[in-house]
């Protein structure tokens, strides 16, 4: 979608590393790519072939998936950039439907392609009248998340105009329909969960503003939508929007490699977003607090955190990638106090325990030696509450910030020259070959 094909760059013929198998002596040299900035990598795709071995990276901690130019993540400096520019200045000056030009063309827009991209946007807002019969089939305390994965994965069978992948146009009419659509599909979901009539979108509104609209309005009366809040809900969503190959983005570009339909690639990153250890945190991080109920059980709770035998993990904290503050927790920390200055929120018992306990943790040396400091889901929860948002709505908002980021490389896979269906290999330690045992033998 951003107009350039990315192609597998040649090796760098003057670097390789030396793969020398110790029993016989054997020696492979292995090409290295070098990418514009970040570690290098060795290219191993020929691998198998030239040497009968596998690789073995079951939670891929060292193995790069694909070549992509969308985001740019320095663990070990806190750093995240989309398309080059630090995350720190698009939440500060960009909105989100810049940002989301930004992510799926690859550069900033001009006036005119912003306010087209924003017309396009919401002209597609509204759903087919027939899929709001879908939520009659959910019952009411349906946790939001399931009804997200089944509508948007419905969507496949209303719009089949734009599920030819190879088509670029149609990808563009998928891509805007998901983006567009998501906020409304989430929208419902909160409205059918306590009996009140949908709000449909309405074009002359912000997407964040839209988004609070269809959540928070009635038909009964006028509803003003927050400036303040609704500013705080577009940092939210340009703070979510992509990550580099997180677990659910990969989820989205495997399901992709198939030739699967867009609205199936994304319905599959909803569900995989769904899991605590991911985009379930920011509800899981609330329930935590919660829990802990008071300054004077953190203790008790960094106990079992760093108890391995317990089970328990301090949620919103630790990261695959980060071994630094995540810079988005920085942001999101400073959302929190504005959203609760402006709700007039004077004291907040959570937003205290929170700090409290990111105090204490990054004091503690267990934190301190693995480098588990908080994440982007770390302070979350609080606004949205504050915002009015149920706990159970926590991650569909990050699975609306989240669709672009996920369009935006599924496009980027499909238009990959090198692009192939992902299909892993694995260590096998199961039987030999053994024969059948007929039923009367066995037992
Ligand atoms: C997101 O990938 C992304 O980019 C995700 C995301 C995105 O934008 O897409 O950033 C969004 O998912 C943020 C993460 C939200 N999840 C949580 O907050 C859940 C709590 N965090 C952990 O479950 C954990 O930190 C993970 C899952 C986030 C990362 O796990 P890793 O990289 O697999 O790290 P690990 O499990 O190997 O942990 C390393 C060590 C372990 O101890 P040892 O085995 O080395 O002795 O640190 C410990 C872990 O036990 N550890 C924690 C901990 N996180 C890691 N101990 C206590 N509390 C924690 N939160």
């Amino acid at each position: 979608m951003d107009g350039t094909k990315t192609a597998a760059k040649p090796p760098n013929p003057a670097e390789t590393v030396t793969l020398v198998e110790n029993s016989s002596g054997r020696r492979w040299d292995l090409p290295v790519l070098s990418g514009t900035i970040g570690p290098k990598v060795i290219d191993v795709r020929k691998l198998y072939s030239e040497t009968g071995y596998f690789t073995f990276d079951p939670g891929y901690t060292s193995t790069g998936s694909c070549e992509s130019r969308i985001t740019y993540i320095d663990g070990d400096k806190g750093e995240l950039f989309y398309r080059g520019y630090p995350i720190e200045e698009l939440a500060e000056h960009a909105d989100f439907m810049e940002v989301s030009y930004l992510l799926l063309k690859g550069e900033l827009p001009t006036p005119e392609q912003k306010r087209k991209f924003e017309w396009d946007i919401a002209h597609h807002t509204m759903v087919h009248e027939q899929l709001t019969r879908f939520y009659s089939g959910f019952r009411r305390d349906a946790h939001p998340m399931a009804v997200m994965c089944g509508v948007v994965g419905a969507l496949s069978a209303f719009y089949h105009d734009s599920t030819d992948i190879y088509d670029p146009h149609q990808r563009e009419v998928a891509s805007y329909r998901l983006i567009a659509k998501m906020p409304t599909i989430a929208a419902m979901a909160y409205k059918y969960s306590v009996g009140q009539p949908f709000m449909y979108p309405r074009n002359d509104l912000k997407y964040a503003d839209n988004f609070l609209h269809m959540t928070f309005a009635v038909p009964c009366e006028e509803y003003r939508v927050n400036p303040v809040l609704a500013r705080a809900m577009d940092r939210i969503l340009i703070l979510h929007a992509d990550h580099e190959q997180n677990a659910s983005t990969s989820t989205v570009r495997l399901a992709g490699s198939s030739g699967a339909n867009p609205f199936a690639c994304i319905a599959a990153g909803i569900a995989s977003l769904w899991g605590p250890a991911h985009g379930g945190a920011n509800e899981a991080v609330l329930k935590m607090l919660t829990e802990i109920g008071s300054k004077s059980r953190i203790p008790e709770f960094v106990k079992r955190a760093k108890d391995k035998s317990s089970g328990f993990r301090l949620m919103g904290f630790g990261h695959r990638v980060y071994k630094n503050y995540d810079p988005r927790a920085a942001v999101m920390r400073r959302t929190c106090h504005e959203v609760l200055d402006e709700l007039g929120v004077k004291n907040e018992p959570l937003l205290d325990l929170a700090m409290e306990l990111e105090r204490i943790a990054l004091e503690d040396d267990y934190f301190i030696e693995k480098k588990l400091y908080p994440n982007v889901d770390f302070y979350s929860g609080i606004i949205l509450r504050a915002m009015g948002f149920p706990t159970s709505m926590f991650t569909v908002l990050f699975a609306i910030a989240r669709t672009v980021g996920w369009v935006a490389q599924w496009n980027e896979m499909i238009e990959d020259p090198g692009q192939k269906i992902g299909r892993p290999r694995q260590l096998y330690t199961g039987h030999q070959r053994r024969s059948y045992v007929p039923l009367h033998r066995r037992g």
